[in-house]
Parts: structure tokens; sequence; C-alpha cells
């Protein structure tokens, strides 16, 4: 007798050795076009498949999950943040969801240690004069950025993917840290300072990074914070979007009310203001703090086990509902 295979849906495209392991062991439906997925067709594949593998760029609202007719009984998501998935919703439907953490903190530490260097040395406006043939002879007194070596590095959010930075920030470069955390820290294995509020974080750092999930009803640095900075700091994000007041840091930008940012992540991806697209004074990447093959391949995996562990009735390695 044929042994039925659960099916499964990936929303999208995913490294080969991900790809290959699903179609041995699952009834796969893959996206080779690698677009995302429509709100129709992710609530049509509800009522289909019995596990979705989605990522960031699907948005699986309550709506989704409560499709009439509902197959989908596992979402594994690739990906450690899980704000694109309403989970007090898939609780009371009882959908378990399941994320990929640890694989990628180095990756997403090693983009913001790139965004924090990018934005403190403002590379971006010197690559673009180059590649404008603006440059005309070296210059000891153009384009000059700051120093990090001695200057305070403000974290919020001291989870895995904060403290990887901050121990980079701390022990590579030899920044001072402050951190603001919702929980007390303690046993970290750099020196680092916590601090009672996100207030004391703006008035104090010099570069500040976000590191929280995302997903609240309000930006976590909100336009009241944004307005303590420091007119000489810098603003790191490679979180969620949605962490910070987007049109607050937009402003503080242009009028050049601070010294500049390095961002990895926006509100609306992949949409990007006009505005921000334009200043010299921010560096802009598209959401790539884990896009490398062995990551990738490493988040891929994870999903997988999760969705395995799930269907031979085995604890999930990663579940969170
Ligand atoms: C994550 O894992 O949360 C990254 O932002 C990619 O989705």
């Amino acid at each position: 007798m044929r042994e039925i295979r659960p099916k499964v849906l990936v929303t999208r495209q995913l490294p080969e050795a991900v790809e290959a392991r699903l179609s041995s062991t699952y009834d796969v439906t893959l996206n080779a076009d690698n677009k995302t997925l429509s709100k129709k067709q992710l609530s049509a594949a509800m009522a289909e498949y019995d596990a979705l593998v989605p990522t960031v760029s699907d948005q699986i609202d309550a709506h989704i999950l409560q499709t009439p007719g509902r197959q989908v009984r596992i979402i594994a998501n690739v990906g450690v943040g899980y704000s694109n998935i309403d989970t007090d919703t898939a609780r009371v439907e009882g959908i378990a969801v399941s994320n990929t953490p640890d694989v990628l903190t180095d990756a997403t530490a090693d983009i913001a240690l790139l965004l924090i260097l990018a934005a403190t040395r403002h590379t971006y406006a010197a690559e673009k004069k180059l590649r404008e043939n603006r440059w005309s002879d070296f210059s000891l007194v153009d384009g000059l950025g700051s120093s990090v070596q001695g200057k305070v590095l403000g974290i919020i959010g001291m989870g895995r993917i904060g403290q990887a930075t901050a121990r980079r920030a701390r022990l590579g470069l030899g920044m001072n840290v402050i951190f603001y955390n919702r929980s007390t820290i303690t046993g970290l294995d750099f020196e680092a300072t916590q601090v009672g509020a996100i207030d004391e974080v703006m008035t104090s750092a010099d570069v500040i990074s976000i590191h929280a999930p995302g997903g609240g009803s309000s930006p976590l640095v909100n336009a009241g914070h944004i307005a303590k900075l420091k007119p000489t700091a810098y603003l790191i994000n490679t979180a969620r979007g949605d962490c910070i007041d987007q049109t607050a840091l937009i402003e503080a930008l242009s009028s050049n009310r601070i010294a500049g940012a390095g961002l990895d992540v926006f509100t609306e991806e992949p949409h990007i203001p006009d505005v921000l697209r334009k200043l010299d004074n921010v560096t802009l990447l598209p959401h790539i703090g884990s896009a490398t093959l062995e990551v990738r391949t490493a988040m891929g995996m994870l999903a997988v086990d999760n969705l395995d562990a799930f269907f031979s009735a085995e604890t999930m390695p990663c579940r969170i509902v």
C-alpha cells in the first residue's frame, strides 16, 4: 500500500539542499517562481495542505488562519522572527507554529556590525561619490566619519542577536556597551551595563542598535525616543521595520537632526519611501541579515526538522505555539 505523505506548501524558494530534503519526505509544492503568494493563494493553501512553510514576506493573519475548511496543522516558519504570523489566533485554532532561531545569530550580528561601520564611516556617500565619478582627489578633510573605539553602543533588546552584536562591538571594536532589555540579563561574557529605560539608551549612546522581535501594536522606538537621540548619534536596525517609527526616523535623517542610520529592515517591505532612498546619510540593505548560503540552508533544514518532529508526534525543536 502506498504511504500517504503530508502535503506541504513552501511559499518561497529555499536553497536546493532543503528543497531536496522536503521533496524526499513530503508531497511538497515548491515555488519555482519565488514570487510572494497573494492572501487569496495563502487562504486557498490553508484548505488544501497539511503544512505551510512560509517566511517573513508572508503575512499569515487571523483571516487566513480562520479559512473555512482549514487543513493546515502546522506552520513551520523559515525565520527566527514570527511577527508575520498571528500566533494568538494560531493558538486558538490549534495550529502549531515553529521558527528557526540560533542558526542565524552570527550572520545577523555580522550585518549589524557592517551597518554600524558603514553608518559611522559614511561609506554609502563615499562609494556613491566614487561611482558617480565625483572623486577628484584624495582629501584629508572631506567625508570624515566618526571612530567607534571608546564610543557607546546602546543595544535595545539583549537576546541572542543583541548579545552577539554587543560582543563583537565590545571585543572587536572596543566600544562601551549599554543595553535596554525588558527582563534583567546576567552572566554576559563581556562588559555591558543594563539601563532601566529606552530613553537612557537614546540620550547616552553614540550608536543604537535594535534587536527586538517586532510585531508590537506600536513602535518600540517611537518619535519621542528618536527626539532624544544626540545630534551625533547613528541608529541601526536589523530586527524588524516596525520596531522603529520610520516616519520620525526619516524626518530626523532628512533634517540632519541625527548623524545617520543603517537599516536592513523597513515597515512595509519591500516598499522603501523615495525620500529615504535619496538620503546620503543612511545605508540601506534589502533585509539580508541572514542571507548566506550556509545560514539560509540551516534555517530551511531547521524548519524541516520542525515539520518532521510534528508529523512523527515528537517534540518539535523550536515550537512557539
Ligand atoms: C528572521 O529570521 O527573522 C530574518 O529576519 C529573516 O526572516
